[in-house]
């Protein structure tokens, strides 16, 4: 294979510009053509696409977002849209194309396979949702800067004696809530992935007063049903105490890469590439215990993985 296209696709997360840079200095290595499309999806269907040299991807190594700029779909859902991606495909003689993006748009990337498009899918997110792989690129970034975040309002909540709920991302994923709430000693953490027990989370700020500690830190998972107001309210009748609800947000997907985002990054790409290049089948590359995988597209996204009840356990025990 001679000429691959390079995509982001969905939520940007930090690492995804590494990720870019690994993949074109790595086909150039090869003697390949590569061209970055702009925008996702939506970016091959409008033909928004540009050959990529070395110096193009000079100096984004340390930069958060995406310099092909990212973006959601509707279009290429249809399948009038991935014909049309199709003939893009082929209009700039484009045979194969890495795809770095989450659960999304890597099950975009398998429809596109389905038309005889070879596509490398390389995991970029920072949900940690994709099953087939241990970590995605931008995860630890993000699980860094909630750390961040967890410190500076355990300050002001110690200060005011109050419960702090925050509200984490990560979609139908809890591993963002999960790692940062036993990175950052969270009294309590709510994850879709297990049934959310209030009652617990009461008793657990009522223990912590008895003891003395009359500040709390929650971690809520995005993908849990009950909503924060609900939840701080229900506490703060239960327990008596103050409690604010805090919404990161999208601090929680910016940022400068963290080196094992940069370095996750760097290595799925360059693996994306030289699949590309021996003409392997369309695969998605990811790592599992710090080995680079590649895994079938279609069955890495049927694959399952089961919540971290250790860590889970762990971090109720330990707060
Ligand atoms: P992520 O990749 O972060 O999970 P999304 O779920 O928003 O993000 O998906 C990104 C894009 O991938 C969508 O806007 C759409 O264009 C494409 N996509 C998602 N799911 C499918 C699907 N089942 N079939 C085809 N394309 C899809
Ligand atoms: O997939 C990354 C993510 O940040 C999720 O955690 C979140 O559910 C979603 O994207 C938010 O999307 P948007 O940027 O469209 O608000």
């Amino acid at each position: 294979m001679n000429k691959i296209g390079i995509l982001c696709s969905g939520g940007d997360s930090p690492g995804m510009n590494a990720a870019i840079r690994a993949g074109v200095r790595q086909a150039l290595s090869l003697g390949m053509e590569v061209y970055g499309i702009n925008r996702g999806y939506e970016g091959l269907l409008d033909g928004d696409i540009r050959k990529m040299e070395w110096r193009n991807v000079g100096d984004i190594i340390q930069r958060g977002g995406t310099i092909l700029r990212s973006a959601r779909s509707e279009r290429f859902k249809t399948e009038e849209g991935q014909k049309h991606a199709k003939q893009m495909m082929d209009t700039f003689g484009m045979e194969g194309l890495i795809v770095i993006g989450g659960d999304g748009s890597l099950h975009g990337g398998l429809e596109l396979s389905k038309l005889g498009v070879t596509v490398m899918g390389v995991p970029g997110t920072i949900d940690n949702d994709l099953k087939y792989t241990d970590y995605t690129i931008g995860f630890d970034t993000a699980v860094n800067t909630i750390l961040d975040m967890i410190s500076r309002l355990r300050d002001t909540s110690s200060a005011h004696d109050r419960t702090t709920i925050m509200d984490i991302m990560g979609r139908r994923c809890g591993d963002l809530a999960l790692h940062a709430g036993l990175a950052g000693g969270a009294d309590s953490i709510l994850i879709p992935e297990i049934e959310p027990d209030i009652n617990a989370v009461c008793r657990k700020v009522l223990e912590g007063q008895q003891a003395g500690k009359l500040h709390s830190i929650i971690l809520k998972a995005e993908g849990v049903k009950i909503p924060s107001e609900e939840l701080a309210e229900r506490i703060q009748s239960v327990t008596g105490r103050e409690v604010r609800v805090v919404v990161p947000g999208h601090i929680q997907r910016g940022g400068t890469p963290s080196c094992s985002d940069r370095i996750l990054a760097s290595r799925t790409a360059s693996k994306a590439v030289q699949l590309l290049y021996d003409d392997e089948p369309s695969k998605a590359i990811g790592i599992c215990r710090n080995e680079i995988i590649a895994v079938d597209l279609a069955e890495a996204l049927e694959m399952e993985r089961e919540v971290e009840y250790d860590l889970y356990e762990l971090a109720n025990t330990l707060s």
